[in-house]
């Protein structure tokens, strides 16, 4: 059974390969190894528009709406899990989107292939909260992601965030905060609140907000 899964996401990821960043993975797997490998994304993509990032994209559903709705910059959705990237290569290609690629990728390694100083925007939508304390170096916004991001953001550049958690958006502006990051525009409550407009809903929040569940809102920029 395990063997007709594998070889069913082999054949999916085949099918996928003009949405998937190509990305050198038999680089040192050691985080703390100081490696670069950077993709040439004006070859990927085959212009130089400024670059956004969606980091834990899970299905796509928002990276491809945002791609549609944002045809004048080239969107990345990075996530690690290849069988959910499966899924939003194909709503991609679906739609016929081209400024919208997929990486399957761990955040702490980014930095290996993107190019420091060029990414104009980074959305962290309803990232794993991994509750347990002892998991908290996991959670997208600890400090040691907040570094990574700091490294690949233009000056003036942004990362928004959204997610259902309290706990989780608790930590993340502590995090934010003592790795000197500005905070702005917070919201305890997106849905009734002046940031709604223009809000593009992601998988997640689709069945938070059919919960009736607030949803938490930030932004937050390197200083
Ligand atoms: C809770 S889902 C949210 C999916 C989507 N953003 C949404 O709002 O519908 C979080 C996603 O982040 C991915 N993820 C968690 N840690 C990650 C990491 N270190 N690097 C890349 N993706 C990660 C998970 O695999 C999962 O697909």
């Amino acid at each position: 059974m395990r063997m007709r899964k594998k070889r069913h996401l082999d054949e999916r990821l085949i099918n996928s390969q003009p949405y998937l960043i190509d990305i050198d993975k038999t680089l040192d797997p050691r985080e703390d190894v100081q490696i670069t490998a950077y993709v040439d994304l004006v070859e990927v993509f085959g212009n130089d528009k400024p670059i956004i990032l969606e980091i834990g994209c899970g299905k796509g559903k928002f990276a491809v709406d945002f791609a549609k709705a944002n045809p004048d910059y080239n969107i990345i959705g990075v996530e690690r899990e290849a069988n959910v990237v499966v899924d939003a290569c194909k709503k991609a290609m679906d739609e016929g989107i081209d400024n919208l690629k997929f990486m399957v990728c761990g955040a702490q390694y980014l930095a290996r292939y993107i190019k420091p100083n060029t990414v104009h925007a980074i959305y962290l939508n309803f990232s794993c909260p991994f509750p347990k304390n002892t998991y908290a170096v996991h959670r997208l916004t600890h400090p040691r992601f907040l570094k990574i991001y700091r490294q690949l953001l233009v000056e003036g550049a942004k990362i928004y965030q959204k997610t259902d958690n309290m706990k989780l958006f608790e930590f993340s502006i502590e995090s934010f905060s003592a790795s000197d990051y500005l905070i702005e525009n917070v919201t305890l409550d997106l849905h009734n609140s002046k940031y709604v407009e223009g809000n593009i809903m992601t998988e997640y929040e689709t069945r938070f907000v059919k919960m009736n569940k607030p949803i938490y809102r930030l932004e937050a920029s390197p200083k």
